[in-house]
Order: structure tokens, then C-alpha cells, then sequence
């Protein structure tokens, strides 16, 4: 696990950008593994800027994303169809047949899940996958316990999570109780290259833990240690745990 540690968020941004941006200009043809959060928004704006500059094309690219609550339908602002749409997807040209995001509007999310896996198989498997990390260790909606699911599944939220993501839902709105995640082994099989984002001080246990010699499913980011081509990419903030 390479670790590049940047003076603020916005250096984090251009530099996630520009890792994920040469995968692109790489092979037209890669598969982007993508993620919701407050975190990867600088990323995504990034992206934005090159692609309206003209120096990146999306025409080709596929793209899956990590998770999506349950139960939730596509067009609520809260879904990440919606996020993903928002901040990125409606300002680059990415066709709307190569987005896959889980569809949390199902009624069978047994199905909804095998689907998922299947198409990742069917795209190759994954050429960048980016990840955000909880507070509580989790990546995607893989939440910390005795064990964790292998492939896409539905995942009952923490406590913990509950919490962090309280403050994207507005006064009275029902924040979902499940998700359909990836699972950790889907990430780490699936993907040829991790590249995780770690911002702000309330990250900063969390990525200290990352940093021990030890897995545990307790820290589910702890088991990308079993992958050969993890960066982590932190500000100051979370690395040296100062505002
Ligand atoms: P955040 O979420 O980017 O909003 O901190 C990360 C996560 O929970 O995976």
C-alpha cells in the first residue's frame, strides 16, 4: 500500500484526477470502478475540467460504481444515481449504457446483486477502482463484523454509518437502513489497480489503523493489504491528525 500524502484537498483532487484521467487516456476502452461520498467530488470536477478542455473522452469508458442504498428509487436526490449523475455523468460523455450503478428500486435484490457481478465479469473486470473510506473502516457499504460478504450483496447499515451519512438527508427524510454494496472480495478481485482518497481529520484513526500490519474484517479497508496495487492518496489533515 503506497501512501502519497498531499498539503489539502484540493491538491488530492488534481492528483486523483490526473491518475485517473491517464488510465483513461491509456486505453479509451477501461473500466472505472467510482464511488459516492463527500470525498471524490474534487476528483469528479477535475475529470470535469479535462473533459471540457477537451483532452479526455469518455465515449468508450465503462463504469461501475461501488453501491447504492436499499431500498431507493432511482430519481430520488438521495440515490447515487442521482449523485453520480449530478456530479459527474450529466457533464461528461460517458453513454448512458456503459453506467452501471446497483439499482436500489428492485424488489428482488438477490438478483439485482448477481447481475451486478456478472456484468463486471462480462466488462473484464475493473482497470481503476476508487474508493472513499469510512470512518468506521468500511469501503463501499462493507461494514466492519465477524465476517464480510465475498461478491455484490445487500448490507445492513451501522450505526456508525447511520450517523456519517445523516447529514446528506434533510429534515425528515427516511434515511434507507440497507445498501447493495460490492463486496471486498468483488473490489479486490475485480480491480488491477485501488486508488483510495483520505480527507479531513476525522479520518485520521482510521487511517492510522489502515497503516498497521494487520487485516481484520473489522477494518474491512484493512483486506485491500492483500492487493498488490493499492495508493492511498490523504491530505495533512488525515495523515498527521491536525486540522
Ligand atoms: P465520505 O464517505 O467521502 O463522505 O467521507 C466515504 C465513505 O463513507 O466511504
Amino acid at each position: 500500500m503506497n501512501i502519497i500524502v498531499c498539503d489539502n484537498y484540493q491538491e488530492l483532487s488534481v492528483m486523483a484526477g490526473d491518475i485517473m484521467a491517464a488510465v483513461v487516456k491509456e486505453n479509451e476502452n477501461c473500466v472505472l470502478g467510482l464511488a459516492t461520498g463527500s470525498t471524490p467530488v474534487g476528483a469528479y470536477q477535475e475529470l470535469i475540467k479535462k473533459h471540457q478542455a477537451g483532452e479526455l473522452d469518455f465515449a468508450h469508458v465503462t463504469t461501475f460504481n461501488l453501491d447504492e442504498y436499499y431500498p431507493m428509487a432511482v430519481d430520488n436526490a438521495q440515490s447515487y444515481h442521482v449523485f453520480m449523475q449530478e456530479n459527474l455523468f450529466k457533464s461528461i460523455n460517458v453513454p448512458a449504457d456503459k453506467i452501471h450503478v446497483p439499482d436500489g428500486s428492485v424488489e428482488d435484490a438477490q438478483a439485482q446483486c448477481e447481475w451486478y457481478d456478472e456484468q463486471i465479469e462480462k466488462a473484464g473486470g475493473i482497470d481503476l477502482m476508487l474508493l472513499g473510506i469510512g470512518e468506521n473502516g468500511h469501503i463501499g457499504f462493507n461494514e466492519p463484523g465477524d465476517s464480510l460478504e465475498c461478491g455484490t450483496h445487500i448490507h445492513k447499515l451501522t450505526e456508525s454509518t447511520l450517523q456519517a451519512n445523516a447529514r446528506f438527508f434533510g429534515e425528515g427524510e427516511q434515511m434507507p437502513t440497507h445498501a447493495i454494496t460490492m463486496g471486498v472480495a468483488s473490489i479486490i478481485r475485480n480491480s488491477r489497480k485501488i486508488l483510495m482518497l483520505v480527507n479531513g481529520v476525522k479520518k485520521y484513526p482510521i487511517l492510522k489503523a489502515l497503516q498497521e500490519d494487520v487485516v481484520t474484517t473489522q477494518i474491512p479497508a484493512s483486506l485491500l493489504r492483500l492487493h498488490p496495487d493499492v495508493t492511498v492518496i490523504c491530505d495533512k489533515a488525515a495523515f498527521y491528525g491536525e486540522a
